[in-house]
């Protein structure tokens, strides 16, 4: 969120040029105005629907990827087979036969047959395995056609499937993601290693007053937990410097988060850029637009953007992936989401709700609503479940698109404040409830904007990063079963793998409250054992009373043997 983007002048549909924010006028001088772009809402149908998906499992594969025993199904094509009512991407009427029906599903690539399986119908991410060995490895993205067979009933999808040469020497590192699960997949940061799943916790991060000032500074965020640093571009510090910057977050173990922003729409920069960094072994995905809804940008800027930076990182330039995926932020909570989206691997969202007056703009001096007004959160009601709200409302959007499986959402906690809109800071247990909220609702990255920040955020985004390692095997494992549930306003995330349940609860209410574990749905036994807490921003368990503890805005997280 840059200040200056509120500034920008955006012409609107044949009216006279006025400034608009997520499409909305906000200056008092313009009136109320329809802003469009809204995502539309599907129409239903009387008769159930098969929206038909497949997607590799994987993306992309490289020669040398195969099955093995503590992963049978990372080469695979992984089959969504959902019955809806709504009329979403790729939806077609369905009779549907009594029983446990499957589908007889056949994957095939150039008219040759790559698997086949049974798929229960209304499935998610059914994976049939193949062999990489009956392709090639390439360039060009492979178009897949999946047919599924139901009692003579037949159904179609089409889906990309990338399998790239291995990495050329002008390439420092490949980045995965696991559409099993959207996460990242990465070798450590020297590129010596095995890919493993990599859960991006850090900051957009100041370059000139701050970065560029210390290099000791990333071998200091990595002490404190964080994974990732994204610099913010923009500013005065020469190219120079700004390698030894990224040197210095390598040397840390830090992956590089590559920000274009400002210069995304400029092919000949772009191609500067990307060619310049793309040889970095810590080099972990790319970023383009930074609030292009808010400013408006052209609805084809995204993809352009996407396409001429993965064809020169390996890719086709048509939609296949290349060795990197790319990301980007939206501010508006529906405004051309799918025209912007459809540009990204990783769509981010940043609803910031604390300290601001939603309802009316202190900056503008007008009121807020869904056709007026800039208030520093697009259609905010001001508590904590706008960020859960928007998590869902783009996990929902994804889903209509058909894009659930090939796309991530992460989450951008606000960690700033005093300025304009937004009069204060979150303390640092609000900063954790919000990188929670974006987690529970699906949020496979946090990046916060932005450091430096207060010493409060930072000692709860540290206590929060470094407790991720005993997390992530539970929220990046293909083999989780997953469910969110919300108490009292207390938001809860519950992974299952295997005996163990990461129970990761965060406390919404400005006041204590209390959880019992038989409303979460576990085993209340009156004692610790067995449980152990990863987590703690003020909550903590009371084993002889079988409840869980919040403080006021506290979070926690523990692990439970079931
Ligand atoms: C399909 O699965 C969804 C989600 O699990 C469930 O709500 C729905 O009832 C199922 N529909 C059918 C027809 O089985
Ligand atoms: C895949 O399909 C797209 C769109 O239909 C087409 O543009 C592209 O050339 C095809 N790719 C291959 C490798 O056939
Ligand atoms: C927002 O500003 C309006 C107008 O000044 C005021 O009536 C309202 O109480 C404010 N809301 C909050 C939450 O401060
Ligand atoms: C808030 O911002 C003002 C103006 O920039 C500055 O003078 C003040 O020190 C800031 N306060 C805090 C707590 O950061
Ligand atoms: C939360 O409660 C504390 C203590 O009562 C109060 O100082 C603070 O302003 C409250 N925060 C919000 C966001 O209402
Ligand atoms: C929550 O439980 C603790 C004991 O574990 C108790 O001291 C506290 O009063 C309870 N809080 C509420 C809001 O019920």
């Amino acid at each position: 969120m840059l200040w200056f983007k509120v500034l920008a002048l955006v012409g609107l549909s044949g009216e006279s040029l006025a400034q608009t924010w997520c499409g909305k006028h906000y200056m008092s001088t313009s009136s109320p105005s329809e802003p469009g772009g809204e995502f539309p809402v599907p129409k239903t149908s009387s008769s159930p629907l098969l929206a038909l998906r497949c997607a590799q499992a994987i993306r992309p594969y490289l020669p040398g990827d195969s099955n093995g025993d503590s992963d049978p199904t990372a080469v695979s094509i992984l089959i969504d087979a959902p019955v809806t009512f709504s009329r979403i991407a790729n939806a077609a009427a369905i009779t549907i036969p009594s029983g446990s029906p499957s589908l007889e599903v056949t994957v095939t690539v150039n008219g040759k047959t790559l698997t086949t399986g049974s798929v229960p119908l209304n499935s998610t991410k059914h994976a049939l395995p193949f062999s990489l060995s009956s392709l090639s490895a390439r360039t060009a993205a492979y178009n897949m056609t999946c047919t599924a067979t139901l009692s003579g009933q037949t159904f179609k999808a089409t889906g990309s499937l990338t399998y790239l040469p291995a990495k050329p020497s002008g390439i420092g590192s490949v980045t995965k993601m696991d559409l099993r699960t959207g996460a990242l997949l990465a070798k450590p940061v020297d590129g010596n290693g095995d890919f493993a799943p990599v859960f991006p916790i850090g900051f957009y991060t100041q370059v000139d007053q701050y970065l560029a000032r210390d290099l000791t500074i990333p071998a200091t965020l990595a002490k404190q937990g964080f994974t990732v640093v994204h610099p913010v571009p923009g500013g005065t510090t020469d190219q120079a410097t700004l390698d030894r910057v990224y040197d210095a977050m390598q040397e840390a173990g830090l992956y590089l988060m590559y920000d274009m922003r400002g210069t995304y729409q400029d092919s000949a920069s772009v191609t500067s850029q990307v060619n310049h960094v793309k040889s970095r072994t810590n080099l972990l995905l790319w970023y383009t637009a930074d609030e292009p809804d808010g400013t408006t940008d052209p609805l084809d800027a995204t993809v352009k953007a996407s396409n001429l930076i993965t064809s020169l990182d390996g890719a086709d330039g048509i939609g296949g992936a290349g060795y990197h995926p790319v990301s980007l932020v939206l501010n508006c909570q529906d405004y051309f989401f799918s025209s912007y989206t459809e540009g990204c691997d990783i769509v981010m969202q940043d609803t910031y709700m604390v300290g601001n007056n939603v309802t009316f703009s202190t900056v503008w001096g007008t009121p807020c609503t869904t056709d007026y007004g800039d208030c520093g959160c697009d259609n905010c009601h001001g508590r904590f479940e706008d960020i859960s709200d928007r998590m869902d409302q783009f996990a929902e959007r994804l889903f209509d698109n058909g894009w659930d499986r090939t796309k991530a959402v992460w989450t951008v906690p606000q960690g700033f404040g005093n300025e304009t809109y937004w009069k204060r800071y979150p303390t640092g247990k609000e900063f954790v409830v919000e990188s929670v909220l974006g987690i529970n609702h699906g949020a496979l990255g946090v990046v916060s904007w932005d450091d430096p920040t207060t010493d409060d955020i930072k000692a709860s985004a540290s206590t929060l990063a470094l407790s991720m390692p005993k997390m992530t095997p539970f929220i990046l494992s293909p083999k989780a079963s997953f469910r969110q549930i919300t108490i009292n306003r207390v938001d809860f995330g519950l992974w299952t793998v295997g005996s163990k349940t990461l129970v990761l609860g965060a406390n919404m209410n400005n006041a204590s409250t209390n959880i019992t574990l038989s409303q979460l749905g576990l085993p209340a036994t009156g004692s610790s054992s067995g449980i152990s807490q990863v987590l703690n921003s003020g909550a903590t368990l009371d084993a002889a009373r079988n409840h869980l503890v919040f403080t006021a805005t506290g979070s926690g997280a523990w692990i439970f043997n079931v």
